[in-house]
């Protein structure tokens, strides 16, 4: 339409751009503005909207947000002034470990479109004025400081071209300021260091009110743990995570377009009290859906830390954590995390624009870049990861039925499959790059070798595994939009893979060959076992964890299978233990050791309290998060029947030493409640379905009964052991 990008000729990291303007009259107006980098918009010296990090991140060059604000009380009558502060973000700023710059532009600029009463009144062009900011930096990575001292000097605008073609509106909600924190404690480390600590591991920036006659420089560091009771950085790796603010007299001060992983910040420069600091929650405004509550303090802790990572890692995309020199769209977490994420959360808008990226950024073959917005170059068919382009839509689907998940992504996913079997010989998985049971303590040289990260589940195993149940999800996929011939070709190669599977995997005798859990796992879950040797292999798999001692020693695939493998194979129990498990490695064990979010690694903290030396440490990654999904849909029972939850099927299932669970699910079609409560011997089951949805509930051991809607509960006397 003719509206410029507009920069600075200057090497300025962030800077200002505006001008001032007379309307004859103030009528309805609508701002709508972009930035090549991360814009804050003001009128009239007021913050237009509350969104933060704007325009959000995409693949630049295929799609960029444009927002859309009605600025019409921000505009008076007569004089008015517009400016914006761009900074570079994402589109130019530091990105990855190996500290690439410049990745979408090497410079930033701003797209601006002001209308009043539907007359274009102001658009960026040559007659903005530019000039310095008091914000003189900002990194995501790095943090952001702010001069309200020094002189700012102007600086000359200039054109910056970029093709508006991709524009698209705002897809998601934005990232707000959600919650505040007040300081639960202040410390004086053993190193005589100011610390406070705000009691929860947060995505978001810390706030600080300067004192009366206050002149000086504050700098705030960021740190998810302490160690020997000392602020500690280490794992945040380059990421300097600083943020500075030279100021003369009383201020509150918060950066504008940075934000930080963590619990603890060190405060110099100003002896701050607990009541001038506040730490600020910056996220995904996603609306709540999903809640759930037992009678175990740990539990509930570590149903938290779930909640708490999926918040802090979903900051305009999924992110794999939000500390160190990385938070990018990692590919196989958030397909680890989905199930949990959308029962948690609606996340249907985020989860469409990240899902529109992995399109965007999907090879010409077919492959899938292992994070999205892609800026490490990596395609490939790894399982898990490059499959979030099948799974992830299909989990949306059946969580939310909406059947343009699978439209949208059907073509990406069909050249998805043809990748997948670009990398087979003689019918099977055998060749492409594999991240395996990432992180899985089941392999020896875990113990030894630094870095072996890939645990001991045979990778094309799994690889193929997983191909068998994309290709089923292709077929349904298929059928479900029509197209049949699809749907008998991705059926008919389904077919002929399990057998293939079936014929390299499994002994004569259908014995599995490959005795890890998670191999057990999800042999059981995927349906590769015929179904005459399930029972004997679901034996197996529990025989196998109780050796464990039921601690975790899976990956990220493993994890989100196992509980659901145990239980429908008739060993719930052992499911209920491996979840209540308080020794190392397990979930309570980190709810034990202190954690207020989920770590990367079982071992993410030794048993001693000290980071695991093999490094790569993060204590806010949500993958192992995938254990909340088992919780409410085979303890509390809330578990889809069709699409959308249409029909649900309420199946509680209580573990013998947790007293009671009590699960909420807002589901698309309405509010669905189960759960169940011991009393002395007997436990009382309840439900609550809403109207429009048909339930049918089967107890464990018991026929399946449909239901209509209404309030359920169900009394039995509990079994001996
Ligand atoms: C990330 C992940 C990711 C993995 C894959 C890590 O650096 O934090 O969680 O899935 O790399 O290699």
């Amino acid at each position: 339409m003719g509206i410029k990008f507009i920069g600075v000729k200057e090497d300025a990291n962030v800077y200002t751009v505006g001008k001032d303007f007379c309307l004859e009259h103030a009528g309805k107006a609508v701002l709508r503005v972009t930035a090549l980098g991360l814009y804050k918009a003001e009128i009239n010296g007021k913050k237009v909207g509350d969104a933060y990090l704007t325009p959000g991140w995409t693949c630049y060059h295929k799609m960029l947000q444009v927002q859309e604000y009605d600025v019409t009380d921000l505009l008076q009558k007569g004089e008015n002034n517009i400016s914006f502060t761009v900074a570079e973000g994402w589109y130019k700023g530091r990105l990855v470990y190996a500290d690439k710059m410049n990745i979408y532009g090497d410079k930033t600029a701003v797209w601006v479109q002001l209308i009043v009463d539907g007359k274009t009144v102001v658009v960026a062009d040559e007659s903005f004025v530019a000039k310095e900011s008091y914000i003189r930096y900002s990194s995501l990575y790095d943090g952001e400081m702010q001069d309200f001292t020094a002189p700012i000097k102007d600086l000359t605008v200039c054109e910056i071209p970029f093709d508006t073609s991709v524009f698209v509106p705002q897809i998601c909600e934005p990232v707000r300021d959600i919650e505040r924190l007040a300081v639960k404690e202040m410390l004086r480390t053993p190193k005589g260091e100011l610390v406070c600590d705000f009691g929860q591991n947060i995505a978001g920036v810390a706030e600080v009110s300067t004192p009366e006659g206050f002149e000086g420089t504050i700098t705030l560091q960021f740190a998810e743990i302490l160690v020997d009771g000392n602020f500690y950085t280490d794992n945040l790796r380059t990421a300097k995570a600083t943020d500075t603010f030279v100021v003369r007299g009383k201020k509150t001060l918060c950066p504008e377009f940075t934000y930080h992983g963590f619990r603890y910040v060190k405060i110099t420069g100003c002896e701050l009290s607990a009541k001038c600091v506040t730490a600020v929650v910056r996220h995904t405004d996603m609306k709540r859906t999903g809640t759930v509550n037992t009678s175990d303090a740990m539990v509930n802790r570590l149903l938290e830390n779930v909640v708490w990572g999926q918040r802090d890692n979903f900051v305009d995309i999924p992110t794999d954590c939000p500390q160190r020199d990385e938070r990018l769209g990692w590919t196989g977490d958030l397909n680890a995390f989905c199930g949990t994420a959308s029962y948690n959360y609606d996340v249907r808008l985020i989860l469409k624009k990240w899902l529109a990226d992995l399109r965007n950024e999907q090879a010409e073959d077919g492959k899938i870049s292992h994070i999205a917005p892609d800026v490490i170059g990596y395609h490939d068919t790894a399982s898990l990861w490059c499959d979030a382009i099948v799974m992830v839509p299909w989990k949306l689907y059946e969580m939310y039925g909406d059947v343009s998940f699978l439209s949208d992504n059907y073509e990406a996913m069909q050249k998805y499959i043809a990748a997948r079997e670009s990398n087979c010989e003689n019918g099977l998985m055998a060749k492409g790059f594999e991240y395996g049971d990432w992180l899985a303590l089941d392999k020896e040289q875990c113990l030894c070798e630094s870095g072996n990260y890939f645990g001991g589940t045979d990778v094309y195993f799994i690889s193929n595994a997983f191909y068998a149940h994309c290709l089923d999800i292709v077929a349904e996929s298929a059928a479900i939009l029509g197209k049949t011939e699809d749907a008998e070709a991705a059926r008919r190669r389904y077919e002929r893979l399990l057998q293939s599977i079936r014929g390299e995997y499994f002994t004569p005798a259908g014995r599995l060959a490959i005795g890890t859990v998670t191999a057990q796992a999800l042999a059981l879950c995927f349906g590769l076992a015929e179904e005459k040797h399930r029972e004997r292999l679901a034996k197996e798999l529990n025989e196998n964890v109780l050796r464990h001692g039921c601690r975790m020693t899976t990956g990220f695939i493993g994890t989100a299978y196992l509980l659901f493998a145990l239980s429908d194979g008739g060993y719930h129990e052992t499911a209920g233990k491996l979840l209540l498990n308080r020794e190392y490695p397990g979930w309570l064990h980190e709810v034990e050791m202190g954690a207020t979010t989920i770590w990367e690694k079982w071992n993410s903290l030794l048993p001693d309290g000290t980071p695991n030396p093999e490094g790569m440490n993060s204590y806010n990654h949500y993958a192992y998060g995938s254990v909340m999904e088992w919780v409410y849909r085979r303890v509390a029972g809330i578990q889809y029947a069709s699409p959308g939850f249409r029909r649900v099927k309420i199946m509680p299932n209580a573990i013998r030493t947790l007293d009671s669970v009590h699960a909420e699910f807002e589901s698309v079609n309405g509010k669905i409640v189960a759960g169940y409560e011991k009393h002395g011997n007997s436990i009382r089951y309840f439900a609550e379905i809403p109207e429009g949805i048909d339930a049918e509930v089967c107890l464990p051991g018991e026929q399946t009964v449909p239901v209509g809607h209404g309030k359920f509960v169900c009394e039995r006397e509990i079994s001996p052991e």
